[in-house]
């Protein structure tokens, strides 16, 4: 059966360009799981964009000299072209400075207002008093009040994951100038998350294959909800669609309100340019839909509690009751797939240091498979996880290069320059058949591990089959069969076939691979589809760039397909370069090792 998958991944800042850690934890991740349900069969939508509103963008555009705008059309075309080069299927990838986008927040946002989830409320602010301009939270760090962590934010402490207001904070500093900051009151829109709690608790309790660790710490939240603010005095995000508010030069949303609304604008601007206005409903108000959130593990709140407390409200589904927005009801998170952290040599990676690397660079020299190969099979999945030159120069030259370009590189030219063709298979022995059935058999754990994004798994499966087939030459010698090739013929065949089962089991890893491998099979068309970046427009708005794909009409898909004997073989070309060993001590020349 075919199910709605709606897949949403993170909205990366535009405040910069995107760094391996990254796209570790929402790009791959979210990509290999979308290939995999595309192949499985089921009807994918994978919404983004880049997430422009707010501080971040502020204080990126200050240091720059640009405007607010400028660094977000800047950094949102840097960002779609590092994610298309990365090969991620986006339905759509859009940004949050569209008019479609504002619309839908602002209709949400009056959803929630009408049914008495929105109450305006005094608080202290934090100004800066250097420029008398707000002072944001996440630009405020002081002492964790809960746990005494020294780092802790205005906004949250990643110590204990505790959500804070900046008042909270013992000894609070400005992380932009270290100054102290001034608390003034003033007037804010709070969401009344205590009303939506029980409804969240309901919710949560009902989710089911969720990661522990992301479970575990979304419980926790729920325990000490209380009212948060959604408004903020700033003059770049979207205007309060209130009378008395609409216009105030320096109150707009708060850019988490905005951003996670994305998910849904995103999926109704995708509707609305496939010529269908209504198709986002089949993901968004559909009993049989299914949605998976992928991000890093500090954007949990948002998404486990945030999202679901909006929508709820919304919905007119929490204590204070209310009728559903414009949208209708709107269907809350199937999972919350988060990863932790990739660090860099044992610490954080982080662009203000110089201790990073950026996507850009990296896929300019070693390309986007190595990366997404590293990413799933030592990337941050359950656990924090370092990545090292030496690290990657093992995986790549031992497993991508050895084993497995290897085995399609070396069955390839056996069978080209004895056969010219795929080989037609005599009688199969046992060996023989041992070897198909568990690449067959492979198409059921793999997909399972894969759909539940077990990367690692499913990585190592893969690889195990891989092994079998590389034993499975080394024991049968095809070349030593110039007496009987007949039998050599049928060793060629089977480890063809194989070769082109693992690589349909590898697809959604490794998309660019395995196109060239397809082709080096004889194959010709489009095996896995790539996203394009386009040039599109909006009544009243600048064009502006996004990424879109035709996923569909690809030849990929999840089974074994029989490789037709007599398909004509061209001498192939190894499909991974190995690196230099010495690579892993040095580091490359733009990210040499300390
Ligand atoms: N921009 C945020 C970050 O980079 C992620 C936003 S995700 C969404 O951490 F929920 F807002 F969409
Ligand atoms: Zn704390």
């Amino acid at each position: 059966m075919s199910t709605p998958i709606l897949t949403a991944v993170a909205w990366p800042y535009a405040n910069g360009p995107r760094h391996i850690g990254h796209v570790s934890g929402f790009g791959v991740p979210s990509d290999v799981f979308s290939r995999y349900m595309r192949m499985a069969g089921h009807d994918v939508l994978m919404v983004s964009g880049t997430d422009e509103h707010g501080t971040a963008i502020q204080v990126q555009a200050d240091k720059e000299g640009l405007t607010p705008r400028q660094t977000a059309d800047k950094y949102h075309r840097v960002i779609a072209e590092d994610l298309q080069a990365l090969g991620c299927s986006y339905d759509l990838y859009t940004r949050t400075t569209t008019l479609n986008h504002r619309a839908v927040v602002q209709e949400l946002f009056g959803a929630l207002h009408a049914n008495g989830y929105l109450v305006a409320q005094k608080e202290m602010g934090a100004i800066s008093p250097s420029t008398g301009r707000t002072l944001p939270d996440r630009y405020i760090e002081g002492t964790c009040p809960h746990c005494s962590y020294d780092g802790a934010r205005g906004d949250q402490c990643d110590n204990c994951g505790r959500q804070l207001d900046p008042i909270d904070l013992l000894n609070p500093r400005s992380r932009i100038n270290g100054e102290v900051p001034e608390f003034r009151e003033t007037e804010h829109f709070f969401l009344d998350l205590p009303a939506v709690a029980d409804a969240l608790g309901e919710w949560l309790q009902t989710r089911t294959d969720w990661r522990p660790n992301v479970m575990k710490f979304s419980q926790n939240l729920l325990e000490e909800l209380r009212p948060r603010a959604i408004t903020r005095d700033l003059d770049w995000g979207v205007p309060i669609p209130l009378e008395e508010w609409r216009d105030a030069p320096m109150k707009r949303i708060y850019v988490w309100f905005d951003a996670v609304i994305g998910y849904l604008s995103a999926a109704v601007e995708w509707a609305r340019r496939s010529g269908d206005p209504d198709a986002w409903k089949h993901w968004w108000a559909n009993q049989d839909a299914r949605s998976y959130y992928f991000m890093g593990k500090d954007n949990i709140t948002f998404h486990s509690v945030i999202w679901p407390g909006i929508l709820l409200g919304a919905n007119g589904q929490g204590a204070h009751g209310g009728k559903p927005s414009r949208f209708g009801p709107l269907d809350l998170p199937t999972e919350v797939v988060s990863s932790e952290y990739l660090t860099m040599s044992g610490s954080k990676l982080a662009s203000s240091r110089g201790h990073v690397i950026y996507v850009r660079d990296f896929l300019r020299e070693f390309g986007p498979d190595a990366l997404r190969y590293f990413i799933a099979v030592a990337g941050p999945e359950n656990q924090d996880a370092d990545f090292t030159w030496d690290e990657f120069v093992r995986r790549v030259n031992f497993e991508l290069a050895n084993e497995w370009g290897n085995l399609v590189n070396r069955s390839i030219s056996m069978a080209h320059k004895n056969v010219g063709a795929i080989p037609a298979a005599g009688e199969l022995t046992e060996p023989d058949l041992a070897l198909l059935n568990a690449s067959q058999e492979a198409f059921g754990t793999v997909g399972d591990l894969w759909g539940r994004c077990k990367f690692k798994a499913a990585t190592s499966e893969v690889m195990r089959i891989v092994g079998l087939a590389n034993k499975y030459l080394s024991d049968q010698q095809p070349w030593k069969l110039k007496d009987d090739p007949q039998r050599r013929d049928t060793v060629l065949y089977v480890a063809l076939q194989v070769v082109a089962d693992c690589n349909a089991l590898f697809t959604p890893l490794l998309p660019h691979a395995s196109q060239k491998v397809f082709e080096a099979l004889g194959g010709s068309g489009i095996w896995a589809a790539l996203p394009e970046l386009a040039e599109v427009s909006e009544e009243g708005n600048d064009d502006y760039s996004v990424l879109r794909g035709d996923y569909v009409n690809q030849q990929a898909v999840w089974a074994s397909r029989p490789l037709v004997a007599g398909t004509p073989l061209t001498k192939p070309s190894p499909i991974f370069a190995k690196l230099d060993d010495k690579l892993g001590e040095t580091g490359p020349e733009w990210a040499p090792i300390a």
